[in-house]
């Protein structure tokens, strides 16, 4: 079958070198991928919101099932573009329609979602420039410190954790002002909550669902969880607290009222629900919900998936997900992001980057991804994005797994290079 994955980054890397792993595949196309997702697939200049042209393309070549890595087209509706063309009906999109998708697009769906099927967060209330009043008033009944997101999608940005009352009220005058545009006209504020955190993911074709490798990522540029909020500084599987019985509790209280929920509602759901989760004394709730794989958690989700993940989209596609079987990979993975310096600030671009050995693109240990990587007219892998490269390394425990990734994060060379050498430190094993 002919599979076109939308993305460029990190994780469509991951999702291709995957997806282009199984007997099943004749042709994969990625639109418009990186430097290295060319090397198992072939890249297609379309932008990934660009429906018209995306249905050109699928239509010219045959294609037989589109996954969507981002958001971005998801919240714009693509699902929904593809059910309701009459050339395109019969071709499955991997990912929720747009009303799935709000589970994302929308924090207070998202609160609205929960709060009706009973499923663990965080106490809230959402608020809008006409209610700014009361939205001062219910900020000094909370304790501290103070958490507000804006309510629509804010690249990462959309979401403040404020030490003090002053500093939240001021903040919420400024995002109901227009701080983020229409992302902020209504903001959402809710209880800190305090717990390491973890992400797990299923795939669900509307009525089972498989539960992937859980993961947990790293943040904050700086070492000890210090600086901005970058897109994720490294990420590893799977994770300690996340065993047996924890996993029990996300699958009884969250995972099956959440899939349940989607059913019930009448929402078309049939993809990947990313739980960002909390684990609060042993009890996990949810911080947040995305309708896609995490970055730069697919990078080390996808070497733990043993199984072939193009059945499993098929069982997605056929709504038969329940016949397929997922196995794990026993082994720990953990992927070590390399970013441009600067990054998460200013930083430049194009800078060369050396892979020095050879050896270092695929062996059975270790497979280098690319998130923000271009080719030169020169044909030079360069750096294109503040998140360049994403070093991931099987091992036979977590330390193993780092001890190679770091190795192969100073092997790889380009102007400016940062990396955190302390992902996986707080977790024990
Ligand atoms: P979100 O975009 O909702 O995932 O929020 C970004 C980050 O803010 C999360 O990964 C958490 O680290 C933090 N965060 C969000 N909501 C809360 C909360 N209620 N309590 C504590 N931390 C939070
Ligand atoms: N790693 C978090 C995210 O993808 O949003």
């Amino acid at each position: 079958m002919n599979i076109l994955l939308l993305g460029s980054g990190g994780r469509e890397h991951a999702l291709a070198w995957k997806i282009a792993q199984s007997p099943k595949i004749d042709k994969l196309y990625i639109a418009p991928g990186n430097a290295g997702t060319c090397e198992v697939g072939e890249n297609v200049v379309l932008k990934a919101d660009d429906f018209e042209g995306i249905k050109q393309f699928v239509l010219s070549n045959d294609i037989d099932m589109v996954v969507v890595g981002p958001e971005d087209p998801l919240v714009k509706g693509i699902y929904d573009f593809f059910r309701d063309d009459a050339q395109l009906k019969g071709i499955p999109v991997i990912g929720p329609s747009k009303a799935g998708a709000q589970l994302e697009g929308s924090k207070d769906f998202a609160k609205g979602f929960m709060q009706r099927h009973g499923i663990p967060t965080a106490a809230y209330q959402t608020f809008d420039g006409e209610h700014l009043a009361e939205g001062l008033a219910f900020l000094e009944t909370l304790q501290p410190p103070y958490v507000l997101k804006a309510d629509g999608l804010c690249a990462g940005k959309g979401v403040l954790i404020l030490p003090t009352l002053e500093e939240a009220q001021l903040e919420l005058k400024e995002m109901l002002g227009g701080m983020f545009g229409q992302a902020s006209a209504r903001v959402v504020i809710e209880e800190f909550l305090s717990g390491i955190e973890c992400s797990v993911f299923v795939l669900t074709d509307g009525k089972d669902y498989k539960i992937l490798p859980e993961a947990k990522d790293y943040k904050r540029i700086g070492e000890g969880d210090t600086g901005l909020n970058t897109g994720g500084m490294g990420s590893v599987s799977p994770v300690p607290f996340a065993n047996k019985a924890w996993m029990q509790k996300v699958e009884k209280r969250i995972i099956r009222p959440t899939v349940e929920g989607l059913a019930a509602e009448g929402l078309d759901y049939k993809g990947f629900i990313f739980f960002g989760l909390i684990n609060c004394d042993g009890n996990p709730k949810v911080i947040e919900y995305n309708c896609r794989m995490g970055d730069p958690e697919t990078e080390t989700v996808m070497l733990r998936i043993k199984s072939d993940l193009v059945e499993l989209l098929e069982g997605v596609a056929e709504g038969n997900l329940a016949s397929r079987t997922i196995e794990f990979d026993p082994r720990s993975a953990v992927c070590v992001m390399l970013v441009s310096g600067g990054y998460p600030g200013h930083y430049e671009k194009g800078k060369v980057i050396s892979l020095s050995d050879e050896r270092l693109k695929f062996n059975d240990e270790q497979v280098i991804f690319h998130a923000g990587t271009a080719l030169n007219a020169d044909g030079q892998v360069v750096t294109a994005g503040g998140r360049v490269i994403a070093v991931s390394s099987y091992g036979k425990d977590k330390a193993e797994a780092l001890a190679r990734s770091f190795s192969g994060a100073q092997q790889i060379q380009f102007e400016g290079k940062y990396f955190r050498r302390d992902i996986g430190a707080d977790l024990e094993g």
